[in-house]
């Protein structure tokens, strides 16, 4: 067994990290062509990172134990902001327990009972677009999915409420600064300058989502209610009340925020790829007229697979372990990237073409990780698909969009995701029959 790391550049780690933060997705690609699917690298504030890119590690790392392999420990930053409770952030039985209970809310049939008012709320944004001019589709797609999130999942009905709600939830997202990077949050979490930055804006959301809360649970028809905070209400009672209303709150925000940017992102990314390949636009339109799901799922599969909003999925060791060989030190991240597994040639033939096709034919494929691996996997993955074929196919019956043979959008970091650099900027050329 090798003590060693698997290779990786032999730069000083202050270079890899000037390197890293100029440009990741560049710096990634590099060294992945330089030292194969296994590589370690160093950066701060993360320390040791070894990405994966190989089918067979990511397999292994599934079926790794997570006590030891934790996600929750890794993605340890977004504590200050999604709360100490938040699935994200948990491991061990306290995660198993919490997703569990989440669970049932995000199953298909669950999600189905959702459709309805997905379907509203999507029609009345494409209401406001402007026939013949250019249209920035990412905000649409956010506001969009911002209102699903709202309703949907937390259920707000009253507007006024929900307004708070959304802007007390988006100013604490907002509320990032350069003290995030300032060393010593876990041992000193409570003093931390970035924790206490962000003590004003998280205290106001509690106290907003304790009284969305507090008005579920004396709703009498909270048995009938379709939302995910009627379902974990009803869920957690059942149970004799295990999630405490300050877990609530901390899921709810986790919602919020892992739902609403990465799905509209995907949205918009769709979007971007449909108007540069008229062919698959043309069939996508006939798909939605028809109301052929499966074509419709294919398309937005394709546009996660081919222009990925969250680029990698983190685990932190918890121990020193072994893996691929080698003896990792506790403390090692191990970056499984979603990105170089979708452009892997292996797993997708002709990974720069965008292709629906590929996702028509039957068999598994298993580099196609958008929505992360195992027991982490994305809660939302169901609900973020059932949602983009819903806008999408809105979108196609309604508008007949102009294609363009403009260069490809760039990808652009914002928070954990990569969204386009024109934000998506479609023409809508005529309205349609369908609509
Ligand atoms: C296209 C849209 C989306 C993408 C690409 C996406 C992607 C991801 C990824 C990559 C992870 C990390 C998985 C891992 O560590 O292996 C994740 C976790 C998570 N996502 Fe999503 N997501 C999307 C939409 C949603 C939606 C709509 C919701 C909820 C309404 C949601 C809720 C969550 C939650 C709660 C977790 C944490 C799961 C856990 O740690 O057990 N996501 N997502």
């Amino acid at each position: 067994m090798s003590t060693r790391l698997p290779p990786g550049p032999a730069a000083s780690s202050w270079a890899q990290t000037w390197r890293y933060w100029k440009s990741p997705a560049e710096f990634v690609r590099r060294c992945h062509g330089e030292f194969g699917d296994r590589f370690t690298v160093r950066v701060w504030p993360f320390g040791t990172i070894v990405f994966l890119a190989g089918h067979d590690d990511v397999k292994t790392l599934v079926r790794s134990d997570a006590s030891v392999f934790q996600a929750g420990r890794s993605n340890s930053f977004a504590e200050m902001v999604l709360g100490r409770r938040s699935v994200f952030v948990i491991d061990d039985d306290e995660h198993a327990r919490t997703r569990a209970l989440m669970m049932p809310a995000f199953h298909g049939k669950a999600v189905r009972d959702q459709v309805e008012l997905m379907r509203e709320i999507t029609a009345a944004n494409l209401a406001t677009w402007q026939v013949g001019e250019p249209v920035r589709a990412l905000p649409h797609m956010q506001a969009i999915s911002l209102e699903v999130i709202s309703r949907n999942v937390m259920g707000l009905d009253d507007p006024e409420r929900k307004e708070r709600v959304q802007t007390a939830v988006l100013r604490l997202l907002r509320t990032g600064s350069a003290f995030d990077l300032l060393p010593g949050y876990d041992r000193f979490p409570r003093l931390h300058p970035a924790r206490l930055r962000r003590k004003r804006p998280r205290d106001r959301a509690d106290a907003l989502l304790r009284e969305q809360i507090a008005a579920h649970r004396s709703d009498p028809r909270l048995d009938e209610r379709t939302d995910v905070l009627a379902m974990l209400l009803r869920a957690s009672d059942a149970e004799g009340g295990w999630m405490s209303d300050q877990s609530i709150c901390d899921q709810l925000i986790t919602l919020l925020l892992a739902g609403h940017e990465t799905t509209a992102t995907g949205l918009a990314w769709c979007l971007e790829r449909l108007v540069r390949h008229p062919e698959v636009l043309a069939k996508a339109q006939q798909a939605a007229d028809e109301d052929d799901h499966t074509y419709l799922d294919a398309v937005i599969k394709e546009a996660l697979r081919a222009r990925v909003v969250v680029p990698e999925v983190g685990r932190k060791l918890s121990r020193e372990a072994e893996f691929a060989g080698y003896r990792m030190p506790a403390g090692t991240n191990l970056w499984p990237s979603i990105e170089l597994l979708h452009s892997s040639t292996d797993g997708f033939p002709d990974p720069e073409d965008f292709r629906p096709d590929r996702f028509l034919q039957r068999g598994a494929l298993a580099d196609w990780v958008p929505f992360g691996i195992g027991n982490r996997r994305c809660l939302g993955a169901t609900f973020a698909q059932v949602e983009s074929r819903v806008v999408l196919r809105e979108m196609l019956r309604r508008f007949e969009f102009e294609v363009t043979d403009a260069p490809a959008e760039s990808a652009v970091p914002r928070h954990v995701t990569r969204v386009p650099g024109d934000f998506a900027t479609v023409t809508v050329r005529r309205l349609r029959s369908a609509a």
